[in-house]
Order: C-alpha cells, then sequence, then structure tokens
C-alpha cells in the first residue's frame, strides 16, 4: 500500500472526527457537562479485521479512545492470545458518544452514528468485521444484508458469515462483547474459542 493512499485513508478518517466532534445531539451534550470526549475509533487504518464495539464507557469518554477500561483490558488479553497486536486491528464502536450511565444506545442514537461507522468501513476496508455484542452484530448483518440469519447472540457467536461491502468480500464474525466476560466465566471461555476462529481466518 502506497503512502498516499494511506494519506487518503487517514485524511477521510480525520474528517468523520471533525464531523462527529462538531455534531449536536442529547449525548454530545454530555461532553461539556461532564468534560468527556466523543470515541471515535484507532488503529490501523489498513487492518484486515475491525473490531466493533457498543458505545463508550466512562473510562472511554474520559481519553477519546476505545476500549481502555476493563473491557478494553480483556480484549487486550484475547489479541495477545492470538497473537495479535492490537495497534495492527482497528477498533471502534457503533455510537461515538457516551450514553449516561452506561445505558443501551436507543435506537436513534444507533441511528445517528452509524453513517459515521458505514464510512469507517469503506474507508478501512477490513477483510473481517469482528462484532462485539448483540447492538454491534445486529446493526451490521442488518445493514450489509443479513438480516435473515439474524438470532440470540447465543447462537450466532463464533459464527463466520459472508458479505459483500463495496465489491470486496468480508467475513462478519459476531463476538460476546467482552464486557460480559467479566461477570460470566462461560463467555470468557467463549470469547477465547471464539478467537480462536478469528485467528485462523487471519491465517487462512
Ligand atoms: N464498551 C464498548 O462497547 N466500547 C468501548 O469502547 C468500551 C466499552
Amino acid at each position: 500500500m502506497s503512502n498516499n493512499s494511506e494519506d487518503v485513508r487517514t485524511q477521510a478518517l480525520k474528517k468523520i472526527k471533525g464531523e462527529v466532534v462538531a455534531i449536536s445531539s442529547p449525548l454530545s451534550a454530555e461532553r461539556i457537562k461532564n468534560n468527556v470526549f466523543p470515541v471515535i475509533g484507532e488503529g490501523n487504518h489498513h487492518a484486515d479485521i475491525m473490531f466493533i464495539g457498543e458505545a463508550p464507557g466512562e473510562k472511554e469518554a474520559a481519553t477519546g479512545r476505545p476500549f481502555v477500561g476493563r473491557s478494553g483490558k480483556f480484549l487486550n488479553e484475547l489479541l495477545e492470545g492470538i497473537g495479535v497486536k492490537r495497534e495492527d486491528v482497528y477498533i471502534t464502536n457503533i455510537v461515538k458518544d457516551r450514553p449516561p450511565k452506561n445505558r443501551d444506545p436507543l435506537p436513534a442514537e444507533i441511528e445517528m452514528y452509524t453513517p459515521f461507522l458505514d464510512r469507517q468501513i469503506e474507508i478501512i476496508k477490513p477483510k473481517v468485521i469482528a462484532t462485539l455484542g448483540r447492538f454491534s452484530m445486529v446493526y451490521i448483518m442488518n445493514r450489509y444484508g443479513l438480516a435473515e440469519q439474524v438470532e440470540s447472540i447465543s447462537n450466532m457467536h463464533g459464527k463466520v458469515l459472508e458479505t459483500v461491502i463495496e465489491k470486496q468480500r468480508v467475513k462478519i464474525v459476531p463476538l460476546y462483547h467482552p464486557a460480559v466476560a467479566l461477570y460470566n466465566p462461560g463467555s470468557r471461555e467463549d470469547l477465547k474459542k471464539d478467537f480462536l476462529v478469528l485467528k485462523d481466518i487471519l491465517n487462512s
């Protein structure tokens, strides 16, 4: 990949950042009140794999970085477990501002922020999208032509689905959200096993 195309991606992602920073919404209004930031995403702009979570939590909003709290620590361990460096992947969320008290994102919030996510996917062109949690799974499956295959996350996690985004074949792998694994040891083991599925795909 030439530096030139790298610059194009970085510029396009910076433009998204500017737009999210400038957005006016009930969630963005919390930024000034709480002295917090939107979380756009971070990682390799040429990543083969993109992880998509739900929305920033407290630590993420305080730092402007995705998955830096307890769930992030476990995500880092999972990546390490399959020999993947965090800086080689791209990590983002469907909703870019923290919902108060970490409540579930509302449909209107998902609708407002996901056009930015769609553009991040188009710019980064990942070969694999790993969704973290039910909200991200449902959004991505509905958005990319897999709505009829949506089942509960306990049935979907670790499966490899195929879709086409901008004429490119993309694998979608639904995963449990790492936060679930913090209080459910069974999900923790499921996540570890499902990361081996990611490892196989990346090595194939
Ligand atoms: N949970 C998420 O879904 N995203 C983050 O960035 C952090 C916690």
